[in-house]
């Protein structure tokens, strides 16, 4: 089956992934560079939304004024041209040796006053490119000794420096939304913010919460052993998913930026539901970019740099196909039901109830039959996991 992607679909690219020339720690380049209007005129003819950069994708870092001016009208007369949008943008925080021990939370107080200047002057260009989202990967931000980096005053730099950045867009009028990237190591040993749950918890810190949420990777809670889905849903619950980055990852491992649904393809599935069947009533349960950040294989040339952007369009909307028939199957919502998926929605306590009340029913413990559950009472939890797993191979 062939699903032909359209901008209504939302798919967006780095400028970094399908860029990426094949270099890794153990070899050089494997491809050319590809220009910037190629790459958008490319995407813009698969049927993409749009296009995500950091400023050293763009313009190389140290560029004067007037070759990043260059570059930059270069990118906006190709967007205006084939009508991809640049929805998000992205400051380079990590790749200059500058900033070998962070922007944002390096030892170096000079350092973390440059890595500021330079996401200022990054945040002006989100606006003029139209972007609604900035994204904050700390890729650097962390460390591979303990005696070496002192968290607290780190995360304390962290904030500071995050509640400066939307000072700023707020004193500018700008409309604008951060979404901070966890990951848990790489480039670092260990980075700060590691996971969905530790950036909540330091989002909810600031002095702006409400401007300020995630941009959850496939690969990097993959990296952590969690379960992506169950952290999407988590962020979700928190009104905190402004972003999302999709790949693949098989494991506990270097970060492996794999074609969308080239790793754990249960829970690629289970994502797509939940971000297209799980919202109220069904609905979409998320909105924003469908952005892919990953990295064609270093195995690949030009033309395989195309096909695996082309495959993540089309997992991703074979899976959006088969979670819909998923959901559809009356076998499938008798199973959901044996399960008691909805069930879990309805309130522990009976409206009015308290501790009191719930104590005074003797048939909520009293008179409970707790041995009928043993070897009795099962869910059923596999059978549905087996029909999903046949409507995710089409067997049905
Ligand atoms: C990585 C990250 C990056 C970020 C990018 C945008 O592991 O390298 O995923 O690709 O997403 O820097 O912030
Ligand atoms: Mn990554
Ligand atoms: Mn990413």
């Amino acid at each position: 089956m062939t699903l032909t992607p359209t901008p209504a679909d939302k798919f967006t690219f780095g400028l970094w992934t399908v860029g990426y020339n094949g270099g890794d720690p153990f070899g050089g380049p494997t491809r050319a560079p590809l220009d910037v209007v190629h790459v958008i005129e490319k995407l813009a003819s698969f049927g993409a939304y749009g296009l995500t950069f950091h400023d050293d994708d763009l313009f190389a870092f140290g560029s004067t004024d007037a070759e990043r001016r260059t570059q930059i009208d270069r990118l906006k007369a190709a967007c205006e041209a084939t009508g991809l949008k640049t929805p998000m943008i992205t400051t380079n925080l990590f790749s200059q040796p500058v900033f070998k021990d962070g922007g944002f939370t390096s030892n170096d107080r000079a350092v973390r006053r440059f890595a500021l200047r330079k996401v200022l002057r990054n945040i002006d260009l989100a606006m003029e490119v139209g972007a609604q989202t900035f994204v904050m990967w700390g890729g650097r931000e962390g460390a591979e000794y303990d005696a070496a980096k002192d968290i607290r005053s780190a995360l304390e730099r962290y904030r500071e420096a995050v509640n400066l950045l939307s000072e700023y867009v707020l004193d500018a009028g700008y409309d604008l939304k951060f979404a901070i990237e966890p990951k848990p190591n790489e480039p670092r040993g260990d980075i700060l913010l590691p996971t969905v749950g530790h950036a909540l918890a330091f989002i909810n810190s600031l002095e702006h919460p409400e401007m300020v949420g995630l941009n959850p990777e496939v690969g990097h809670e993959q990296m952590a052993g969690l379960n992506f889905q169950a952290g999407i849903a988590q962020a979700l619950y928190h009104g905190k998913l402004f972003h999302i980055d999709l790949n693949g990852q098989r494991g506990i491992k270097y970060d492996q930026d794999l074609v969308f649904g080239h790793g754990d393809l249960h829970n690629a599935f289970a994502l797509v539901d939940l971000l297209e069947n799980g919202g109220p009533n069904g609905g979409q349960a998320y909105t924003g970019m469908r952005h892919f950040d990953y990295k064609p294989s270093r195995t690949e040339d030009e033309n395989g740099v195309w096909e695996s952007a082309k495959a993540n369009m089309q997992t991703y909307l074979l899976l959006k196909e088969r979670a819909k028939a998923f959901r559809a199957d009356p076998e499938v919502q008798e199973a959901l039901a044996a399960a008691k998926v909805a069930e879990l929605a309805v309130p522990t306590l009976a409206e009015g109830e308290g501790y009191r009340e719930l104590i005074a029913d003797t048939e909520s413990y009293e008179n409970f039959d707790s041995g009928a559950y043993f070897n009795g009472h099962g869910f059923g939890f596999v059978r549905l996991q087996q029909l999903a797993t046949e409507h995710l191979l089409g067997a049905r």
